[in-house]
């Protein structure tokens, strides 16, 4: 429990909270205290969630700051993509949406403040944790540890980020007024911890902002702030208390939950999220941030190992950007009510005494009953019990359902119920469709004619990453070989790695696949029987195999590399195919598919093939493309921010799907597959059981024109009704 010493600091107090509007433009000072950060030596509340900038585009950023601040938001956090901006060593892109700094200058105009979360590692289910794969090839690196050679590339990084959003910094009049260093740094970095530390302080303090360090190792010139479900539940609050008495309370993520292809869509009861914001601010938290407020979409490749292309959907904004209700007002309500009291609250230690409970016999003082009071003006009435019972406080008798928080004002008049929304309507959408199938598709066959990309021949199967730089997830390995005794269970083995899929073809036809898409990193071992009786003995066929990376795990860790494709051996009928002597039986490797080297999914690179307008002979054809065109003349609402825009991928199996060129990522319709267990961390429920884990793909209304529309497809597995795709519109009629 908090000391109930007031500090002697006489703090000004302004309107509140202070917002990014009262101070643009001009240079303010951010510094912190023990109760929060201060701005121009004022505490300021700061009410903040994650929006992360490449999982929209520049067109949906005003509207989605528009929504936050909307939303009672006065601070938003973004992740910095290292491996987004730099995807090859010297190479660096700010462009699309990759401007980051278009994306703060959106924050600014929306009067939001920003805490940029430089890292650079940054999990948060992007591939590889944000780390770029070249860097794989530095010598003697090892990551996120005391290592000379990663501490001068990491160095570098973040002083490239900090000179490019130097004019956003408060000390510049910009909205950045904290950032981040490193993240969930584990155990046993201590060393590494305080070079971070040093970095920022010394190097770094020409910034003039706080550091934070989140859930995990930090440095002392840094922030520990609480990434969890409930940091007061949880005992971290607890533990600050007693460890960091000088420095404010931040929870920098309160988890959301993402989708991982093969399992439903997990839910967090808005209940539970209430209880744990509203808890957080009661006890004496400055700073609190919903990781995720808007998940947004991994748009390309930048998914990590398993990670659906919809990222934190159960969130306040949906993952197609439309209100996630009754979250996003139930939660408004609170922050609100936050901001309003923020001066009062903020001017005292708030004061934590434990109030009695109804047994059903009589009154009894536990400990999981209490009340935070500040000057008697308003009260965060709390029971962390698991059953629904009566309170008394001041002479009121409560009825406080399970995990709840109440809020009361000085007149003990309620406020604000953190289990009490049936008010708030909770599905106001409807599903329109705009484009309705079968579109007049085209299709052309991946493997047809021969491959023109440069290839890199060796006598084993080399690493995938190695060769691709991971600047496509697909790479061919084609090799001769002769067949010694095909039969119908021929057995093909081959050492890969988990969250890859291996398609196997013997002379152009499609035999099976090995296909794992945990999220998690690690090496696996594939066994997957071919049919190959149609085949003959003594003959010399062309084995191909296309290996498809279902991205990088997000977990990023010393002495260890993550690897795709084929990273060791590989056995047909227990043959090793390494012939290091018979060139023709040599290898082949080739970065990509021919249709990504080609460019066919844009305006110029369409006409490079020959497309055939029998698309239906490419029904559950593996390695198929299919290309349409369509207008878009129907929209009943033209906003297609607030009613967004989606590809219906009934009909498709798996694949990638890209609109007018824009790679809007993997589409995959994977059932998801229920667990009788609790589902992980906060979620209390999952839907969807056994009906796909995405079936709608958000496109950016920046993707799309009026009229002719390019859409291509590459599926890789075979569709097995394609003339069902179509596109939709969810209209939103009321929020
Ligand atoms: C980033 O966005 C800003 C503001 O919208 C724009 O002026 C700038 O040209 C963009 N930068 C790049 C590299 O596209
Ligand atoms: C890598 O480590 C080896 C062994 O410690 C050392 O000899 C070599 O100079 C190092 N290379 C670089 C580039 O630091
Ligand atoms: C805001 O707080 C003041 C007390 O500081 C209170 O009188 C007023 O009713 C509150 N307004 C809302 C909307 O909660
Ligand atoms: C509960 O605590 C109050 C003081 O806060 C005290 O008056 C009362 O006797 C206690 N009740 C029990 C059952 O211990
Ligand atoms: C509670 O009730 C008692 C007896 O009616 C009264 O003396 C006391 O002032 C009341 N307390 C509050 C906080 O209203
Ligand atoms: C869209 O409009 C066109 C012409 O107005 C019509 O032929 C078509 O059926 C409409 N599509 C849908 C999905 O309503
Ligand atoms: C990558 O390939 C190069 C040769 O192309 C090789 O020297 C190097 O060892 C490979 N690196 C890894 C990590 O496999
Ligand atoms: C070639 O293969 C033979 C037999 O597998 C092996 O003994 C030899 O070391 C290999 N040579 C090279 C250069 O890899
Ligand atoms: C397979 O062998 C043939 C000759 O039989 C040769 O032309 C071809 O290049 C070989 N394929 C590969 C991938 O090496
Ligand atoms: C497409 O081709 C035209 C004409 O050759 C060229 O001007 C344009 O830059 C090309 N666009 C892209 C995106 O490559």
């Amino acid at each position: 429990m908090r000391l109930i010493v007031l500090t002697s600091i006489l703090i000004c107090i302004a309107a509140n909270p202070i917002t990014y509007d009262d101070v643009r433009g001009v240079p303010y000072k951010v510094s912190y205290d023990h109760r929060a950060i201060t701005i121009n030596d004022v505490r300021t509340m700061l009410i903040s969630g994650a929006i992360h900038y490449p999982r929209s585009t520049p067109a949906m950023w005003p509207y989605i700051m528009q929504m936050a601040k909307n939303q009672g938001l006065n601070t938003i956090q973004t992740y910095v993509f290292w491996n987004l901006h730099q995807p090859r060593r010297g190479v660096w892109d700010f462009t699309g949406r990759a401007n980051l700094s278009g994306f703060l200058q959106e924050a600014a105009n929306a009067g939001l403040f920003v805490n940029l979360r430089i890292g650079p590692y940054i999990s948060g289910e992007w591939t590889n944790g944000g780390i770029p794969v070249w860097l794989n090839q530095v010598p003697n690196i090892s990551f996120r540890t005391d290592n000379a050679a990663w501490k001068t590339v990491m160095r570098q990084f973040i002083l490239n980020i900090i000179d490019y959003i130097s004019s956003y910094l408060a000390k510049n009049g910009g909205p950045i007024i904290i950032a981040q260093i490193e993240n969930e740094l584990m155990d046993g970095q201590d060393a590494y911890a305080s070079w971070c530390g040093d970095l920022v302080s010394n190097e770094l303090s020409f910034t003039e902002i706080p550091w934070i360090m989140c859930n995990g190792l930090s440095a002392k010139s840094t922030i520990e702030t609480c990434n969890s479900c409930n940091c007061l539940d949880d005992g971290w609050i607890a533990r600050h208390l007693q460890a960091s008495p000088d420095k404010p309370m931040m929870f920098t993520e309160n988890e959301g939950w993402f989708q991982i292809w093969g399992q439903p869509i997990s839910l967090r009861r808005t209940s539970d999220l209430a209880y744990s914001v509203a808890e957080w601010y009661a006890a004496g938290g400055s700073y609190h941030a919903y990781y995720m407020w808007f998940g947004g979409n991994n748009y390309g490749r930048f998914a990590a190992s398993g990670v659906s292309t919809l990222y934190a959907d159960d969130v306040c904004l949906h993952a197609d950007g439309t209100p996630n209700e009754p979250k996003f007002t139930q939660l408004s309500r609170l922050q609100h009510i936050v901001a309003n009291y923020s001066k009062i609250m903020l001017s005292q230690d708030p004061v934590r005494t434990a109030i009695p409970y109804w047994d059903g016999y009589k009154w009894l003082n536990g400990t999981s009953q209490f009340v935070y009071s500040y000057s008697n003006s308003i009260y965060f009435i709390i029971s962390q019990a698991t059953t629904t019972l009566y309170v008394l406080f001041r002479n009121q008798t409560i009825l406080m359902a399970q995990h709840s928080v109440r809020i009361y004002d000085g007149d003990m008049d309620l406020l604000w119920n953190s289990a009490s929304y049936s008010d708030i309507s909770s599905g106001n959408t409807q599903i329109i469709p705009v484009v309705t199938g079968p579109l007049n598709w085209q299709i052309w066959s991946e493997s047809l004619i021969k491959p023109s990309p440069p290839l890199i021949i060796s006598p084993n199967p080399l690493e995938q990453l190695n060769i691709t730089n991971d600047e496509t997830v697909y790479m061919w390995y084609r090799r001769n070989v002769t067949l010694k005794q095909p039969s119908s269970n021929s057995i093909v083995r081959v050492q890969t790695n988990v969250a890859n899929a291996l398609l196997f073809f013997m002379d152009g036809e499609y035999l099976g696949e090995f296909d794992d898409h945990t999220h998690s990193q690690g090496a696996a071992e594939g066994y997957v029987v071919l049919d190959l009786s149609r085949f003959h003995s003594n003959q010399q066929y062309l084995f191909e195999i296309l290996s498809i990376s279902f991205g990088l795990f997000s977990g990023v860790y010393p002495n260890t590399f993550q690897y795709k494709g084929i990273d060791g051996n590989i056995w047909l009928d227990d043959d090793l195919l390494v012939d290091n002597k018979t060139e023709t039986n040599f290898w082949s490797h080739q970065k990509g598919l021919l249709g990504e080297y080609l460019g066919i999914y844009t305006e110029n690179g369409s006409s490079k093939v020959n497309w055939d307008s029998q698309w239906t002979k490419g029904i559950n054809k593996p390695i198929t493309w299919f290309q349409a065109r369509f207008d878009l003349n129907n929209l009943s609402q033209q906003d297609m921010n607030a009613n967004p825009i989606l590809l219906d991928a009934q009909g498709l199996n798996r694949g990638h799907v890209y609109i007018n060129g824009n790679d809007i990522g993997l589409y995959w319709l994977i059932q998801g597959i229920c667990e009788n267990n609790q589902p992980c961390c906060c979620q209390h429920a999952q839907t969807n059981c056994l009906k796909p884990t995405q079936r709608f793909y958000h496109i950016p209304p920046d993707w799309l024109k009026r009229e002719n529309n390019l859409i291509t497809i590459f599926e890789d597995s075979g569709a097995p009704s394609p003339g069902s795709v179509g596109l939709v519109q969810r209209i939103v009629t009321n929020s």
